[in-house]
């Protein structure tokens, strides 16, 4: 059984046609069922439905053998026992620094960071040395210049509608983001076949596309 975990969401919907070009469709959508082991068409491939932010911890423990994850996921989680053989393409965004529109970059005194990615976003202020307080925020950062949490956020952009839509802009890029197949370390000796035949396949339909 290769078992591969998955967010719901924007990285399923992206990934549901890769995967049905290999062959794996599922039978049971997980919008329409409380079920978070999701059997498909094969009987040795299931997925794991979890949030987006435990894939690679559901990975790393080989309690899936498989996984798709954010980049930005991947960094911030800094894990060490795992392959992440493939960019799948999917899911595409950016990592970047944003703040009020007009404001003024280095404000006087301590700057304050509103952030998910607290390590990413030490990291990147440390290493243009500037030591940042940053505040640990679980979703909806973009509200926190507009109430005088934070001077600035690190956070994803896509269209940008979202900054946009709260009065803010885009700063600076920390990086480029999108989906990556990532695989356990034993699972990738113990099942090795079945583990690179998959690969294999899902590294074809991925150049195929691009
Ligand atoms: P949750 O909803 O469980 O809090 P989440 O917001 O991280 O988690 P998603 O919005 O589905 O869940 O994001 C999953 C991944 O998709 C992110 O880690 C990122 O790699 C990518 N992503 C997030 N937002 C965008 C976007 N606006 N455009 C493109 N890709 C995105
Ligand atoms: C993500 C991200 C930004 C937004 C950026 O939020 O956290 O807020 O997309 O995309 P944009 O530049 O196209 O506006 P998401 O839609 O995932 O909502 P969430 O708050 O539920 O994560
Ligand atoms: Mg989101």
């Amino acid at each position: 059984m290769l078992t591969l975990a998955i967010s719901k969401g924007r990285i399923y919907e992206e990934a549901l046609p890769l995967l049905a070009q290999v062959g794996i469709v599922p039978t049971v959508d997980p919008d329409k069922s409380r079920k978070l082991i999701l059997p498909t068409n094969r009987d040795d491939v299931q997925f794991l439905i979890i949030r987006a932010t435990d894939v690679p911890t559901y990975v790393e423990y080989g309690a899936a053998d498989l996984g798709i994850a954010g980049k930005d996921v991947l960094v911030e989680y800094d894990a060490q026992g795992l392959y992440e053989p493939l960019d799948l393409g999917i899911a595409r965004c950016r990592m970047m620094t944003a703040a009020m529109e007009g404001s003024v970059p280095a404000p006087r005194g301590r700057l304050r960071v509103a952030t998910k990615y607290v390590k990413t976003t030490h990291r990147y202020f440390a290493s243009r040395g500037i030591q940042a307080e940053i505040i640990k925020l679980y979703g909806s950062m973009e509200l926190a210049p507009l109430v005088g949490l934070a001077h600035c956020i690190v956070d994803l952009v896509d269209t940008g509608n979202t900054l946009r839509a709260n009065g803010l802009e885009p700063r600076d890029l920390i990086m480029e983001v999108s989906s990556r197949l990532i695989i356990n370390k034993a699972a990738m000796k113990m099942k090795h076949r079945e583990v690179m035949s998959f690969v294999e396949e899902l590294k074809r339909v991925v150049s195929e596309r691009s």
